[in-house]
């Protein structure tokens, strides 16, 4: 059982759609006796990403230090001492929203990526936590994973925190779905079939 549970919030709207699934994911995980705690990213200051990468040239496990100082850092600290995240945001634009990308790009000292190396590397092969990645749109929910960039930006949030991807598709959550059935039921459904 997930001692912690962290969820980061990418919607505009306190009490919508992504909202209301944030919160029944957190319901069931204090049912089970987890700590909770949810993070409105639009409450936060959080900064851009300046692409200077200082955070990304040092070797080794711990996370590279950004310059930048805004509410990011509370927030990863918030993220370092979960057993399981949520990674919610509504499908804007065929993507996360852009409080939710911005977030996302600050991820980057998670992973290590010296001047000169193609691509990043993660800094530990080891899953450490579960993740629950949530996404709502207009569009059907089924549409979510094969029309937008949605649970795929996500799920690489999920990687860059090294969680293990089980739980992913738990909550697509599209505008028929909201209609048919009260959210809380509707994660609560698939939850049982997992
Ligand atoms: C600016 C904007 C862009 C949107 N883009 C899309 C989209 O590309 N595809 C889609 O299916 N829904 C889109 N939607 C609808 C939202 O994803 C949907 O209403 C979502 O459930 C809102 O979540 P919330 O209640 O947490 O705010 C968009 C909504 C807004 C306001």
């Amino acid at each position: 059982m997930a001692k912690k549970t962290v969820a980061i919030v990418g919607s505009y709207r306190k009490g919508g759609t992504v909202d209301q699934l944030v919160d029944a994911v957190l319901e069931g995980a204090g049912e089970q006796g987890a700590e909770t705690k949810k993070i409105y990213l639009i409450d936060q200051q959080i900064e851009y990403c300046h692409n200077c990468r200082g955070c990304t040239q040092t070797p080794g496990e711990e996370r590279g230090r950004c310059t930048i100082e805004d509410d990011m850092a509370g927030i990863l600290a918030q993220l370092d001492s979960a057993d399981a995240v949520v990674l919610a945001s509504p499908v804007n634009f065929y993507n996360v929203t852009a409080v939710f990308r911005t977030f996302l790009e600050r991820l980057v000292g998670c992973a290590c990526w010296p001047w000169g190396a193609k691509a990043p590397k993660p800094r530990t092969k080891v899953l450490r936590r579960k993740a629950v990645l949530i996404a709502s749109s207009a569009a059907p929910g089924f549409l979510l994973p094969i029309a937008t960039g949605a649970p795929s930006s996500a799920a690489r949030g999920g990687n860059v925190f090294r969680c293990a991807s089980r739980g992913e598709a738990l909550g697509w959550i599209g505008g028929a779905e909201r209609e048919a059935a009260a959210l809380g039921e509707v994660v609560a459904a698939r939850a049982e079939d997992r």
